[in-house]
């Protein structure tokens, strides 16, 4: 079997669907391999996430990923959510083929943006170096 049962369940029944009205934060990205997109809404208390949707026009493994990056990354402090990497959900997945690893990591990115955002956004400030777009992610495939 080519996904695992976690991948499978996500993707049928995926987490966190749809947007937050007034969120916190926003964070689109985009694969540059297939054209594939992704949205992220953080909605921030305390410093704590304490909800989190995400819309993805994209693949299979894609929304599996961002669904599970939503339930990692909610209920937890935003410097903690941020240093979520793609293999921590590929993982929490139990694993993904290795031509669709470049999928998961649109969700680290996707969680990213939108920490960037509401950082942006409240005026916190933040290393620019770690949020450049298109150096994200630890395990780029
Ligand atoms: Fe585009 Fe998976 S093929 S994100």
């Amino acid at each position: 079997m080519l996904y695992s049962k976690e991948v499978m369940d996500h993707f049928r029944n995926p987490r966190n669907v749809g947007e937050i009205e007034n969120a916190d934060g926003i964070g689109e990205v985009g694969n540059a391999k297939c054209g594939d997109i992704m949205r992220m809404y953080i909605k921030v208390e305390n410093n704590i996430i304490t909800d989190c949707k995400f819309m993805t026009f994209g693949c299979g493994s894609a929304i599996a990923t961002s669904s599970m990056a939503t339930e990692l990354i909610k209920g937890k402090p935003v410097e903690e959510a941020v240093k979520i990497t793609n293999k921590a959900v590929v993982d929490a997945l139990g694993g993904l083929p290795a031509h669709k690893l470049h999928c998961s990591v649109l969700a680290e990115e996707a969680v990213k943006a939108a920490v960037k955002d509401y950082y942006d956004k409240n005026g916190i400030a933040y290393d620019q170096e770690k949020y450049k777009q298109g150096t994200w992610g630890h395990d780029h495939n």
